[in-house]
């Protein structure tokens, strides 16, 4: 689901595209706890931004600086020129949606949504025109009178955004949205949440625990590693090139492969892998210099699979292992194949088949090979 966003602009790729949010060495301490670690990010307009990472990594810490809920330590926010130091979290033109939604049981869910609107001392009917849009665009017409104990978990999702949405923040934060919903409502929603961000045109940050929700909404990820910002980039840059292991691991399935760097150059590089006795090819060469202590990353997707010939051997991309196990997706099968030196090495095929059909099975001896874009080598 890379091409989830088709002609979306990409200021990002523009040197000279000034960010409308730009966090700047942004360092926040609790104790000798560093939850944010001189983080630099610029977001551009209208993007939908997600960051992802371990529990603990900082996601919330920065969201909630974001928002104004925490003074970083050091470093600087400045929101479309405007430095945001010292201004509370009212004042700023950010809103911040919680995993709880946080809805007031008392009202109903017009009331709900008007009531920041109130707050601001708006007129009556602006408030009622306003709100009536935001219904119309969450979906939500007809429900306005429910209080949140009357509604799903998917409807008050819904009314949460609407009352973030009304006040038209420049900035909206989302921590973990969707998590509270069952994988069918929350599939829909995402697309609805695209479609609302795409219509309006707010710049989000979404924090989410769940990869795949990251790639097929964000048009920019972050993977973040205490308190850093491991690899920034589009979903598809970051899966397919990831910068480290820590990334290739958290983001999606990755095979590591520990050897020697024997040919480093801009054709591609050459890696030993000792252990294994193999020689792995890539077509992208890292910046690291021969004899160098390297990792290969190879997705089990980009691993053909198939039933090995007689006195089938080793070779450049090229492993031979004994099926142990097969995973039953649904939608793919994954292969662990026990590789002498290696232990296991995961293949995955997509299920044209029918489970039960499968041509290769426990027990079997199998070959396992992949082209050299399909290895990614790495310095950490
Ligand atoms: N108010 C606080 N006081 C002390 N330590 C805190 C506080 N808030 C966060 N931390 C610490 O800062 C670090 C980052 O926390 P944060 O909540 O940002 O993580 P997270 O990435 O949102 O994790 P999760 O995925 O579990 O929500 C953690 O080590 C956490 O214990
Ligand atoms: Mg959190």
């Amino acid at each position: 689901m890379i091409a989830s966003r088709p002609g979306a602009a990409a200021p990002w790729r523009d040197p000279d595209a000034e960010p409308y949010l730009r966090i700047e060495k942004v360092t926040k301490r609790f104790g000798t706890v560093v939850a944010l670690d001189a983080v630099s990010l610029g977001i551009h307009r209208g993007e939908l931004f997600a960051l992802l990472g371990g529990s603990g990594s900082g996601k919330t810490t920065l969201l909630r600086v974001l928002a104004g809920f925490a003074e970083p330590d050091e470093g600087q926010v400045v929101l479309d020129g405007q430095d945001l130091a010292g201004i509370p979290p009212y004042a700023r033109p950010v809103n911040m949606m919680f995993q709880s939604y946080a809805l007031f049981p008392h009202m109903n869910a017009a009331q709900n949504i008007a009531f920041g609107l109130r707050q601001d001392g708006l007129k009556r009917a602006e408030i009622a025109d306003r709100v009536a849009q935001i219904l119309a665009l969450v979906q939500m017409q007809g429900m306005e009178k429910r209080r949140p104990h009357e509604l799903s978990g998917g409807q008050k999702q819904r009314v949460a955004l609407a009352r973030c949405l009304v006040k038209r923040p420049k900035l909206l934060l989302l921590d973990e949205p969707l998590a509270a919903l069952d994988k069918n409502l929350r599939e829909a929603t995402q697309f609805e949440l695209v479609g609302i961000q795409e219509t309006l045109g707010t710049t989000f940050v979404i924090v989410t625990h769940d990869q795949e929700e990251a790639m097929t909404m964000a048009t920019r990820l972050a993977v973040m590693e205490k308190g850093a910002l491991a690899q920034v980039g589009t979903p598809a840059e970051v899966y397919e090139y990831p910068a480290s292991r820590f990334v290739a691991e958290f983001l999606g399935t990755a095979n590591l492969f520990e050897g020697v760097l024997r040919e480093p150059g801009p054709g591609g590089a050459v890696v030993d892998v000792a252990g294994l006795g193999i020689t792995v090819e890539s077509d992208t060469a890292p910046a690291a210099a021969r004899g160098r202590r390297v990792f290969v990353a190879v997705r089990p997707e980009k691993i053909e699979i198939a039933k090995a010939p007689a006195g089938a051997a080793h070779g450049t991309n090229r492993l031979v292992g004994t099926v142990r196990d097969i995973a039953y997706y649904g939608d793919f099968f994954m292969y662990l194949v026990e590789v002498p030196g290696q232990g296991i090495v995961r293949a995955s095929e997509p299920a044209t088949r029918r489970a039960g059909d499968a041509t290769i099975t426990w027990g079997d001896r199998v070959v396992l090979q992949w082209r050299a874009f399909a290895s990614r080598v790495l310095t950490q």
